[in-house]
């Protein structure tokens, strides 16, 4: 049985689709077979950072109405065996409906080990769909106060939704920074109000960002990386400290 994780967040920009990625990466290079699904309608960027935007022909709203097989809506990434892509629709009007997403994950979720959603920011109709399919969620926050209140939204949300295994991911953590913003006095602090449990710290580094835009995912390597092969790990199960 596959895993669904759909990876969201309250405000826009906190790192959802990087965190898709690094992840997917990470869970490819311990054997696993994962599906990425990109459900920002209208707003898609996954197709860059996996380097197949030329690829795409069909996406999520194709393979739903029929313009083609489901299979032929599923791209393999070029530099990463094992990690394939099924792309948002462009326009954001083709925005699926939580039903026909939910079947449509539901229909292909069997061959992969993985299914990992990047949901547009908010809780709006977008959001409900992408967590439609999902048995757990990432939320995403930035270490800043008007991100965390995001999280919480995000987090009663997907409670009422019926998700039932909800981790944070604190992205962006520059020690400096946030001791220098003094929003909070300690990272326990920013759990606390998320009101959800830790699974991850990434720390900001432009390296990633530089990775993401360039469509280089997989192809470098480097301690910031590191911490998605612990998330990775921590998501099978494995006890891996979270280092910060
Ligand atoms: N750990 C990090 N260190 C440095 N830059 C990062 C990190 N994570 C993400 N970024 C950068 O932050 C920006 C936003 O990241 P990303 O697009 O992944 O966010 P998002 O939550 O998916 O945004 P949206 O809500 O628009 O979908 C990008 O420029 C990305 O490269
Ligand atoms: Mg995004």
């Amino acid at each position: 049985m596959s895993n669904v994780i759909v990876v969201a967040s309250g405000k826009g920009g906190t790192g959802k689709s990087t965190v898709c990625i690094c992840l997917s990466v990470a869970l490819i290079k311990q054997g696993k077979k994962v599906l990425l699904i990109d459900c920002d309608c209208g707003m898609r960027g996954l197709d860059i950072m996996l380097d197949v935007e030329q690829d795409i022909l069909f996406d999520a709203s194709d393979a739903v109405c029929g313009n083609c097989a489901y299979g032929e809506a599923v791209y393999k990434s070029p530099n990463n065996e094992n990690l394939y892509l099924m792309a948002a629709p462009f326009d954001a009007e083709n925005e699926l409906s939580p039903s026909v997403f939910k079947q449509l994950v539901d229909t292909v979720k069997d061959n992969f080990d993985y299914v990992i959603i990047d949901s547009p920011a908010g809780i709006g109709s977008g959001f409900v769909t992408a967590a439609s399919p999902a048995d757990s969620a990432l939320i995403v926050t930035n270490p800043e106060p008007t991100s965390v209140r995001g999280a919480v939204k995000v987090r009663r949300k997907l409670d009422s939704l019926g998700v039932r295994s909800i981790r944070l991911v604190i992205n962006r953590f520059d020690k400096r920074v946030f001791k220098k913003m003094g929003y909070y006095s300690d990272l326990d602090a920013v759990i606390d109000a998320a009101q959800t449990q830790l699974i991850a710290v990434v720390p900001f580094d432009i390296n990633i960002s530089v990775v993401m835009q360039q469509g280089a995912a997989g192809l470098k390597t480097g301690a910031s990386f590191a911490v998605f092969d612990r998330l990775a790990r921590r998501l099978e199960g494995r006890r891996i400290p979270i280092a910060l």
